[in-house]
């Protein structure tokens, strides 16, 4: 039978584990926010003024919404060109199971090669299908990551095959992509693909937008900022 002083000490030991594991839990969420750089992939490569429209778009690359809501986008951005800036934030939703190693796996090819990011993100796009619940079902997690790992380094080049493996053993881009869904809850996104422009949330989040939709949106923006001049 246990003694007081056994329970005693049972009780110290157990409240010291736990004040460890507080303190240590805490210290690990100190340190990442905020991250040292913003979080987002910048999609235009051009200077911003303050006359610059910007697009913030919440994209899973393993969702169907945000997949057919980027053609439109990208249409309207290359008819507004350098008028118009646009960063991509990652929101893995928890019920998409493979949104979480995606979108990791976009921040391990982004720190490899930031020129492929979107190159990647397209091809999530056009064959997300295979990173669906019902088609992984069956699949391990290790598995499932495998797969993303070999598909990306198709996509990428197969020189970063191994890369690309280690980034998956890498704390910094499972911390990279949790900065993406802290910064997308953090904004009160909870659906993909949302969009803010010049800092305001659109309607409709969780839907694509038409071209039609992006210029009827934008383009009274500029001709406001015509007026102004
Ligand atoms: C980086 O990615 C771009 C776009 O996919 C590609 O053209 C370029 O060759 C890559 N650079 C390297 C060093 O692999
Ligand atoms: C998963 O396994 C079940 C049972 O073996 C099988 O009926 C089903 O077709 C499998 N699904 C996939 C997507 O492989």
């Amino acid at each position: 039978m246990a003694t007081p002083r056994t329970l005693s000490f049972l009780f110290l030991f157990f409240f010291f584990f736990f004040v460890v594991v507080v303190v240590f839990a805490s210290g690990a969420i100190a340190q990442s926010l905020p991250p040292p750089r913003q979080d987002g992939f910048v999609y235009t490569d051009h200077r911003v003024d303050s006359d610059t429209v910007v697009v913030e778009a919440f994209l899973d690359p393993v969702c169907p919404d945000s997949r057919d809501s980027w053609p439109p986008l990208k249409q309207a951005l290359q008819y507004y060109g350098p008028r118009v800036w646009l960063v991509v934030h990652l929101l893995p939703l928890p019920y998409h199971d493979n949104a979480y190693v995606a979108s990791r796996a976009l921040h391990i090819v982004n720190a490899l090669n930031t020129s492929a990011t979107f190159h990647l993100l397209e091809m999530f796009f056009k064959q997300q299908e295979r990173f669906y619940n019902d088609q992984t079902k069956n699949m391990s997690r290790a598995a499932v990551v495998n797969s993303i790992v070999k598909f990306a380094a198709q996509v990428v080049g197969n020189s970063y095959y191994s890369s690309i493996a280690s980034g998956f053993n890498d704390r910094l881009t499972d911390l990279k992509t949790r900065v993406s869904f802290k910064y997308s809850t953090s904004k009160g996104v909870y659906a993909t693909p949302s969009f803010f422009l010049n800092g305001f949330l659109l309607p409709d989040a969780g839907s694509p937008i038409d071209y039609n939709g992006w210029r009827s949106f934008i383009d009274p923006l500029i001709a406001a900022q015509g007026q102004r001049r």
